[in-house]
């Protein structure tokens, strides 16, 4: 069924043992001080154990002033080749291929993250977003960093890796220099195409010089860098051809620079492979084989992408932090098993936010190989798990997959707690997913699934557990604000279909359910009103997503009032305070409360009297993020 996915593929003098590659992605997995440490190791061993034929590493320093930042792996010394090794053996041992990203980050770095070192670039214009001025880099430079690309390229020969890939996206100093956004120089490495792509090409010419003709070279670019006068994939198709003609083995097409970093890693608003038309305009261009990327995180999807023609590989992200297993599963049969990338934006991008090292809202195993393994228990249990949302659901199939005997039981009819009318607001729908995926590891592991069954006291006790998790999740706070009658929904119930609303709504609450909410009631053709208390808005969503949502509502007329705390509801709307003072917003016909939800623990002390351990879990201890759930789901199970 996977023929195309299966097969085996060349690039170069590579051969490759199916088309499935895992793109580079900083995981910061690395030791703090960018060093290879046992967590990058486990963590690079279980993609390649599960089978993805080509691993591109993540972006690798040349140059200490590239520096993407403190935790970033480097290969600009050759104290830093034993520690790639260890790398490099455990993916071979796993079975794929892999190549390293030699990174630059040019402009978009600081001082501060390159340890007091002054960002260079093509040009001293700033980049946006870092927003330090670069120092413009003299011709000598230049020559400089292209040996730095060299010597690290020989440095990985070294070290094993069966290749290496030039970063050449993302706004960072190889894309610097290719495009017209950030290169204004007028010598030999600017203005023309020619001009601009010559560091790209002579770094390709060096490392071809001490690397060997053979030597697998591989570039990543930004076909479509989805800024005003950036690069757009017209120009990427001839970039292509200059760069093919210059000894690059394959092109890795990737979108985006700092800018327009929504599109180097796109939120579930933006549509699976998004980026594949500027790769098919690359491939049109050139004879070596192409890289695809870019919310490919189906099987099917991957499938039918190859079929086409397009590219000549997928490259998995997110889909591979998901799950390490995918192409295994592909291989055997066993898609429903695969935790599926729902492009959430969540646990992957607290590597960026918090600096925490990269794992799945769906699959917290992933990043924590070193301390979350399914090992069987020592002793089997009746496990008892009370509410069937994302966190229930996890902690179930793992406990379950430990040999524990698991009923779970849900008051309602359907499984996936908060993550069903989660799935509601558009643009979320692929969160289903992940509550199908949840369900299905729950039947394979053979959880005795119990919905409409309320878990009172005589209900567990009649089940005799040794051990009850209590994941009964949260209810919406509810302000009891006087009122002169307006009518009140509570947001997850309009989104549960449960509650609706008239032709004006006004949403009371702008975090993450609040916004969404808001876009709901506009796609249900309503117009809506936001009003928050604090001046932050959006607070839950990542700032990538966020920027989509507040551009749709933007475009639909949304009203967001920030600082506006409402005092009391009258017959049509609300009063409200704000730093300018009291203000009455009148002409609704429902206000939609969305001001967070309050732990419910309430069945704790009861099931506290049977004797037995009881766990309590996720929003029920502490409202916080699904990906919290699901871990202490993942955990609890772990420990039991
Ligand atoms: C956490 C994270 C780190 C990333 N780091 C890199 C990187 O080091 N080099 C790079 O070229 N792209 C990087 N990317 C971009 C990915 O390689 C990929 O192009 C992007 O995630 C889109 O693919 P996907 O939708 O399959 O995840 C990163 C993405 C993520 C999520």
């Amino acid at each position: 069924m996977f023929t195309h996915l299966l097969s085996a593929g060349r690039i170069g003098s590579l051969t490759l043992k199916n088309r499935m590659v895992m793109p580079p992605m900083g995981s910061f997995h690395t030791e703090a001080d960018g060093s290879v440490g046992d967590e990058l190791v486990a963590y690079y061993a279980a993609r390649a154990e599960g089978g993805f034929g080509l691993i591109v590493q993540e972006y690798t320093c040349v140059s200490p002033e590239g520096l993407g930042g403190p935790a970033e792996p480097r290969l600009w010394s050759d104290d830093d080749i034993p520690g790639a090794r260890r790398i490099v053996d455990a993916a071979h041992t796993g079975g794929a291929k892999i190549v390293v990203q030699l990174h630059h980050a040019g402009r978009e770095t600081t001082s501060a993250a390159t340890g007091g070192l002054r960002p260079v670039a093509a040009s001293p214009v700033p980049c946006p977003v870092n927003k330090e001025m670069p120092h413009e880099l003299t011709d000598e430079e230049i020559w400089g960093l292209v040996t730095a690309f060299a010597t690290a390229a020989c440095r990985a020969k070294a070290a094993g890796y069966d290749g290496v890939e030039v970063h050449g996206a993302h706004g960072y100093l190889v894309d610097n220099f290719l495009s017209p956004y950030s290169n204004k120089r007028h010598d030999k490495w600017g203005g023309s195409l020619v001009n601009r792509a010559r560091f790209a090409t002579e770094i390709a010419r060096a490392i071809r010089a001490t690397c060997g003709p053979q030597y697998p070279l591989l570039i990543r670019i930004s076909a479509d860098e989805r800024v005003p006068g950036g690069i757009e994939p017209a120009q990427a198709a001839v970039l292509a051809t200059l760069l093919e003609a210059a000894g690059y083995d394959a092109i890795d097409v990737s979108n985006g620079v700092y800018a327009s970093m929504q599109y180097i890693i796109a939120p579930s608003q933006v549509a699976p492979g998004y980026e594949l038309p500027s790769a098919a305009a690359v491939k049109q261009a050139v004879t070596i084989p192409v890289i695809g990327v870019g919310r490919i995180s189906d099987p099917l999807h991957a499938e039918q992408v190859l079929a086409s023609g397009v590219v000549d590989f997928v490259a998995l992200g997110r889909a591979s932090i998901a799950d390490p297993d995918f192409p295994r599963k592909v291989a055997e049969g066993r898609t429903d098993e695969i935790a599926p990338c729902v492009a959430c934006m969540s646990r992957c991008l607290d590597a960026m936010t918090v600096g925490a090292g990269v794992s799945c809202m769906v699959n917290p195993f992933s990043g924590n190989e070193l301390t979350m393994r399914i090992a069987p228990a020592p002793v089997r249990r009746h496990v008892v798990v009370v509410g069937g949302g994302p966190g229930g659901l996890e902690a179930a199939w793992v406990a379950a997959a430990r040999g524990h005997t698991v009923t779970l039981l849900e008051r309602s009819a359907t499984l996936g707690g908060q993550a069903v009318p989660g799935c509601v607001p558009p643009g979320k729908q692929e969160l289903a997913r992940a509550v199908a995926y949840w369900q299905h590891m729950c039947e394979l592991h053979g959880v005795d699934v119990r919905t409409r069954t309320a878990a009172t006291h005589d209900v567990v006790k009649a089940l005799a557990p040794d051990e009850v998790v209590v994941a009964t999740g949260g209810t919406p706070v509810d302000l009891h604000l006087e009122s002169d009658g307006v009518q009140v929904v509570q947001a997850v119930d309009l989104l549960a279909g449960r509650a609706t609303v008239g032709p004006n709504v006004l949403v009371v609450g702008g975090g993450l359910v609040g916004l969404e909410t808001a876009e709901h009631v506009v796609a249900l053709g309503s117009t809506a009103t936001v009003v928050e208390m604090t001046e932050a808005i959006g607070t839950g969503l990542s700032s990538l997503t966020l920027g989509f949502v507040l551009a749709g509502l933007r475009a639909a007329g949304v009203e967001i009032r920030r600082s506006t705390t409402v005092r009391r509801l009258t017959k049509d709307g609300a009063e409200c305070d704000t730093p300018r003072g009291p203000v009455t917003l009148e002409g609704f016909d429902t206000v939609v409360m969305a001001v967070g939800e309050a732990s419910d623990a309430s069945l704790v002390p009861d099931l506290e009297t049977l004797g037995v351990p009881v766990h309590v879990i996720g929003d029920a201890k502490r409202v916080r993020r699904l990906a919290d759930a699901v871990e202490e789901g993942a955990r609890v199970a772990l420990a039991l």
